[in-house]
C-alpha cells in the first residue's frame, strides 16, 4: 500500500484541512501505533492506527456509521468544512468525530451557539427544507434600550437576495439600560437575517447566539465542545 502523510490521510478522510491537521500533529494531539506523530510522518492507510485526541481516525465509508452532531459553535470559526482563506473552521472543532461532516446550515463567524453536523444527507435535506419549517431560536444582545415599535418591527418580513422571509416571532428577555436581549424565532435561515432585521431597526447587535433548533437546546453544552445526538433526539427532530 502507498505511504501517505498523515496530514493527507486527514483530509482524504475528510475531517480536516492539511494545514489544521499539521498543527495538530505539531500540537502533539495525532498518534500513529501510540506513539507521538512527527510532522512530515507517513503512514500506511490499511495497517497504522491513526488516533487524533485519542480517538482512531478513519474514512467515514470504513465505518458506515450515520451520526449527527451539536456544536457549540464559538464566535470566530467559519461553518465550512475548509477554509481557502485559511480561517479558523468547525471542522476543526468536531474532527475528533472521526468522520466526515457537513454542517446543517450555517452560523455566522460572529454568531455562536448550536450548530448541527451530519454525515446522513437526508437529515440534512430534511432539516434544510424550508417546507419543514425547522424553528431557530436565536438571543441577540443589542445596544441600548429597544422600543415596542422595534420590536413589532422587527417581526416583519425581510428581503433577503429576492425572497421574503415569513414573520419572525420576537420576545424581549430584559435589559438593563445599556444592552437589551432579544429572542427571536425564525424559520427561514436566511443570510445573516437576524442581524439584517435587527439593522433595519437601527439596532447595533453587540451578540448573537443560536440557543435551539426544533426541539434541540444547546443545554449546558460548553463553548466549542460538540456531542452525538442520540436515535431519540433525531427522531424527534424529524417530526
Ligand atoms: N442570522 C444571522 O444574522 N446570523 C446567523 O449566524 C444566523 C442567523
Amino acid at each position: 500500500m502507498e505511504l501517505v502523510r498523515v496530514s493527507k490521510y486527514f483530509t482524504d478522510c475528510g475531517i480536516m484541512s492539511r494545514r489544521a491537521a499539521d498543527a495538530a500533529v505539531a500540537d502533539g494531539l495525532v498518534t500513529v501505533n501510540g506513539n507521538v506523530a512527527e510532522l512530515g510522518q507517513k503512514i500506511d492507510p490499511t495497517r497504522d492506527i491513526v488516533k487524533y485526541k485519542g480517538k482512531v481516525v478513519k474514512p467515514s465509508t470504513d465505518r458506515g456509521e450515520k451520526i449527527c452532531i451539536m456544536l457549540n459553535k464559538p464566535r470566530g470559526y467559519v461553518t465550512t468544512m475548509s477554509d481557502e482563506k485559511g480561517r479558523r473552521t468547525v471542522a476543526e472543532l468536531c474532527a475528533d468525530a472521526g468522520v466526515r461532516l457537513y454542517p446543517i446550515g450555517r452560523l455566522d463567524m460572529d454568531s455562536d451557539g448550536l450548530l448541527l453536523l451530519t454525515n446522513d444527507g437526508e437529515l440534512a435535506n430534511y432539516l434544510s427544507h424550508p417546507s419543514h419549517r425547522v424553528d431557530k431560536v436565536y438571543v441577540a444582545v443589542v445596544a441600548g434600550n429597544v422600543t415596542t415599535a422595534q420590536l413589532e418591527g422587527m417581526t416583519r418580513p425581510i428581503e433577503i437576495d429576492g425572497k421574503t422571509t415569513s414573520p419572525a416571532r420576537i420576545k424581549k428577555i430584559g435589559s438593563d439600560g445599556q444592552l437589551t436581549a432579544i429572542e427571536v424565532t425564525i424559520h427561514d435561515g436566511r443570510r445573516h437575517q437576524v442581524r439584517k432585521l435587527c439593522a433595519r431597526e437601527g439596532l447595533k447587535v453587540k451578540s448573537l447566539t443560536r440557543t435551539a433548533e426544533g426541539s434541540l437546546t444547546l443545554g449546558n453544552l460548553p463553548l466549542g465542545k460538540w456531542r452525538k445526538l442520540t436515535a431519540a433526539e433525531i427522531k424527534k427532530l424529524k417530526g
